[in-house]
């Protein structure tokens, strides 16, 4: 009797099936994707308890962005840092809930990756069981092998990223990533503690379905902005108007676009001047995976991934998704104002 069972394959497997298309791989990066799996297999555990482990509610505690850090946010954050500081495979980690970058701890051998991540995407969502994420970019070490890094080996393009990833913890948990090599996707089964591959080669469609912005910051957009989003909902521009969806997390919004086709928008406004949304570990690791999905992602004026960062937290305005609907607002918003 034929199987129909397509081939079970782990993130795990999946990773050396890919390191071994590169000889000169030191299997080092599939080390560092391991550790990042696994650091996402305890936060879905916690993620799932939130409701029931008393873990509900901020901490009481403000973070560098001067946001109520959540207690699922710290968790997350602490099993990042567990997951990776002493792998021997990092030299630096920088977090959103940490305000300078987090070296590895003296006596620690250093590695030659730097790991960038928003450890709990969505934090506004985490007390109304609403998806959230994480988001994670790999960046290669600029200065000399040895000690620990600097903040100068955080402060990369994103085109120079080696890998880039998040998970969303939804109504499955998902990791998705790409070295460079496609973007793949891979299913939680909790009942043997595996992610497995359940989306080869993710490509994201031209055109999207929907639009993604929060309608109510309209009136603190400049023209240009309402103009496009006004396009997207087929007003004025003879565009097919689009459905419009937002859930407030970052991850679960990108996702969705992803996979069914769509814009996400987070424009500048008068009162984020320079957008609310973090350049090194939000904008830049999502502008990977969806150029290598065949999508595109702006601030407006460059690609995300052409933007040479100055400060770990600096915000950027952000157009990302279907091609087409990137390309348009990259149009309409380099005319002169
Ligand atoms: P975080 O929880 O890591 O701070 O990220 C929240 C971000 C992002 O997930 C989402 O797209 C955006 O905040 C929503 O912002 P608004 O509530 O201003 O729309
Ligand atoms: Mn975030
Ligand atoms: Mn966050």
């Amino acid at each position: 009797m034929k199987s129909h069972l397509a081939r079970v394959i782990t993130i795990e497997r999946f990773i050396l099936d890919q390191e071994e298309l590169h000889p000169e791989a030191t299997g080092e990066l599939s080390n560092l994707l391991y550790d990042i799996a696994l650091a996402a297999k305890i936060i879905n555990s916690h993620v799932r308890m939130a409701g029931l482990a008393d873990i509900i509610g901020s901490a009481g505690l403000i973070n560098v962005q001067g946001e109520v850090v959540q207690k699922l946010d710290e968790f997350a954050d602490a099993t990042m840092q567990h997951a990776l500081l002493r792998t021997g495979r990092v030299c630096l980690i920088g977090s959103e809930e940490d305000p300078d970058p987090i070296p590895t701890p003296p006596g620690q051998a250093a590695g030659k990756y730097v790991v960038l991540y928003d450890p709990l995407d969505g934090s506004s969502n985490i007390d109304v069981n609403v998806s959230i994420g994480t988001i994670f970019a790999v960046h290669k070490r600029l200065s000399p092998d040895g000690g620990p890094g600097v903040l100068s080996d955080c402060l990369q393009k994103g085109r120079d990223l080696v890998a880039a990833g998040y998970v969303i913890y939804g109504s499955s948990t998902m990791m998705v990533y790409t070295t460079g090599q496609g973007v793949h996707g891979f299913t939680y089964d909790p009942s043997i503690g595996e992610f497995l591959l359940s989306h080869p080669s993710i490509t994201t469609p031209p055109q999207g379905r929907y639009y993604s912005v929060n309608e109510s910051n309209f009136p603190r957009w400049e023209a240009r902005v309402q103009g496009l989003v006004k396009c997207y909902k087929g007003l004025d521009c003879g565009f097919q108007p689009k459905n419009s969806r937002y859930i407030g997390s970052l991850v679960a919004d990108f996702h969705r676009n992803l996979i069914a086709g769509g814009v996400f928008c987070y424009p500048a406004d008068t009162k984020s001047p320079r957008g609310k949304l973090r350049l090194l570990y939000e904008c830049a690791p999502l502008a990977m995976i969806c150029e290598h999905a065949g999508g595109a992602a702006t601030d407006g004026r460059q690609p995300i991934l052409d933007v040479a960062p100055t400060e770990l937290h600096q915000r950027s305005p952000l157009f990302i998704g279907s091609r087409d609907d990137v390309l348009l607002a990259q149009e309409m918003l380099a005319e002169p104002a």
